[in-house]
């Protein structure tokens, strides 16, 4: 029989009676098992509600100077224009830092007084400078401004223990490629940020330094890996900082904290000095990128991290948003994962309304079947990244297995926290995804979301199901961050925008995606939300 016969006399025998049924049962279990798992999800929720409720709270306090308040780029423009000097405005935030860093654990390692010497010797290049301020501007978009970024990211002289017992006093002998970048563009590095061990979690704690807590409500997670970054931006103890990302890293954080965070089109920040990688690594999932309060400050930002690569990216373009296509998408799909709350559909349905007030053409509600499968791609695609976890957790001297690890673990014997300890498990006991199977997915699901994005479309996305979740608890619903991880496994831009708070107090958010190269159209959407909703909403009384 020819193959087509064979796939006629099966798609017969499914109109055979006694298949009609199969698909509203499947369609029925699958609805009892999203009911299930909500069911699960609230008595988890509860669970750590009881736990969390007698923690004392802890208010950040209100910004003294309002300096503080301002973004990057207008504290460049005041510098540049001298009506503020450098010294007074990186002291503002080394201030701050001071006042708010022992209520949420952020900052690891700091370089006040070099950061100060720095601002100074800004101050007196601006004094004697015969560049024009636009010429500056140019040269030196960010001249005098502070910034921030993960002990991960190599800083000459700071710490870069990578989250690891083992390194606790290790230092870094010279800078990641992108802090090169930012500080030829006039930055001053003033601190160093926590993070997950090796960069690997949800969450950022850590046996070296200990966990992060959100500054909207202590009781939860600041996200990971760039966890420290993200809530020290959020209460303005540094006007803008430096990730990387290669399963979320950026956005979750800045999510869980309520500001902007933007993953570049992959392959276009130099790797070198991130989490001990070369530069030479040739394919690979991880990229930098920025984080910041204000939308405002994302494109100039990136220009900066993306060096020479600019020339593949049309920053400069003109973006009519009436112009763009733009799609969205409730839910993931995948049955591993939590549903959406509502607050989350609320925020993601405001932003489309918003849109399609606005656009000219009208916003298309679409289902990409292969975003269920999120996780699975993810975790696949990680065993392709050129780096071996329990080598790295042993930092070169020889591997962790798990088998040792995990008793020693049981008995509070081990350096390493639980979700190491997971994540080995992962890799090392449960069985791995299909490489035939993974690629042609995520070739499939790559080609049919370029194919309704084309070059002017723009998907909105959930961010995640929940607001930033309590402590620990994403040790029991791994699979959520399916929802950021999906868009490594695609390469693909996204910015994490802010959108509000929910009735816990907690930030909401939307992820806006584009084509490859086509960052610039989730920067300008994420404006237009940042004018249409407010953006970041400080986690202290203003
Ligand atoms: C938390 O404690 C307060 C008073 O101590 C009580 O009124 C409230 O119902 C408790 N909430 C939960 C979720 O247990
Ligand atoms: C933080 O969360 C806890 C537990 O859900 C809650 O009891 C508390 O009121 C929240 N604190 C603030 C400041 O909202
Ligand atoms: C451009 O991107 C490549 C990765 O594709 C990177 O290796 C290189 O360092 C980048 N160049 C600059 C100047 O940022």
């Amino acid at each position: 029989m020819a193959s087509s016969d064979v796939r006629k006399e099966r798609q017969e025998s499914f109109r055979r009676p006694k298949y009609v049924l199969l698909k509203p049962l499947c369609k029925c279990l699958m609805n009892l098992w999203v009911f299930i798992h909500s069911v699960i999800d609230c008595i988890i929720d509860l669970c750590f509600s009881f736990y969390y409720n007698d923690s004392k709270r802890t208010q950040i306090p209100t910004v003294k100077e309002s300096l503080l308040m301002e973004s990057a780029v207008s504290l460049a423009e005041r510098i540049r224009n001298k009506e503020v000097s450098a010294e007074v405005v990186v002291q503002g935030f080394i201030n701050r830092i001071c006042e708010v860093n022992p209520l949420i654990n952020s900052v690891v390692d700091e370089r006040y007084e070099v950061a100060l010497q720095e601002a100074r010797d800004a101050d007196t290049f601006l004094a004697s400078t015969t560049l024009t301020v636009d010429e500056l501007k140019l040269q030196k978009p960010f001249l005098g401004v502070p910034f921030s970024t993960k002990d991960s990211t190599a800083v000459k002289g700071m710490h870069h223990t990578l989250g690891l017992v083992s390194r606790r006093n290790v230092k870094a002998t010279e800078d990641a490629d992108v802090v090169i970048l930012l500080k030829k563009a006039g930055g001053i590095l003033v601190a160093v940020t926590n993070i997950p061990e090796y960069n690997l979690w949800c969450e950022s704690r850590n046996n070296v330094y200990g966990q992060t807590l959100n500054p909207y409500n202590t009781t939860r997670t600041v996200g990971g890996s760039s966890g420290g970054e993200a809530s020290i931006i959020a209460v303005s103890g540094s006007p803008m900082g430096i990730g990387t990302d290669i399963g979320g890293s950026i956005r979750m954080p800045a999510f869980y904290c309520g500001i902007f965070g933007h993953k570049p089109t992959t392959g276009l920040t130099p790797l070198k000095g991130l989490t001990k990688r070369t530069g030479l690594e040739e394919t690979t999932m991880v990229t930098a990128g920025p984080l910041c309060r204000y939308a405002q400050d994302l494109l100039p930002l990136l220009k900066v991290l993306v060096g020479n690569n600019i020339s593949q990216l049309q920053l400069e373009a003109e973006v009519s948003l009436n112009d763009i296509q733009f799609f969205y998408m409730e839910e993931s799909g995948d049955l591993r994962s939590s549903s959406v709350s509502e607050e989350m559909r609320q925020a993601l349905q405001r932003a489309v309304s918003h849109f399609q007030d606005l656009s000219k053409t009208p916003v298309q509600k679409v289902k990409f079947s292969g975003m269920r499968y999120s996780f699975k791609l993810w975790r696949y695609w990680m065993t392709r990244e050129p780096f071996d976890f329990s080598k790295e957790l042993a930092d070169g001297k020889g591997t962790v297995s798990v088998w040792k690890e995990l008793p020693k673990k049981l008995l509070g014997q081990s350096d390493f926290t639980f979700a190491a300890i997971m994540n080995l498990i992962n890799r090392d006991i449960l069985p791995q995804e299909n490489p035939v199977w993974a690629e042609s997915t995520t070739e499939h699901l790559l080609s049919e979301i370029l194919g309704k994005l084309g070059d002017n479309g723009v998907l909105l996305y959930p961010s995640h199901p929940f607001p930033a979740v309590y402590h620990y608890s994403s040790l029991l619903r791994p699979f959520n961050f399916g929802y950021w991880a999906v868009f490594n496994v695609l390469k693909l831009p996204v910015t994490q925008v802010p959108m509000g708070l929910c009735k816990d107090g907690l930030p909401l958010g939307i992820q806006v995606v584009a084509a490859p190269y086509k960052d610039h159209l989730c920067i300008a959407v994420a404006k237009e939300l940042q004018k249409a909703f407010g953006g970041w909403v400080p986690p202290f009384p203003v």
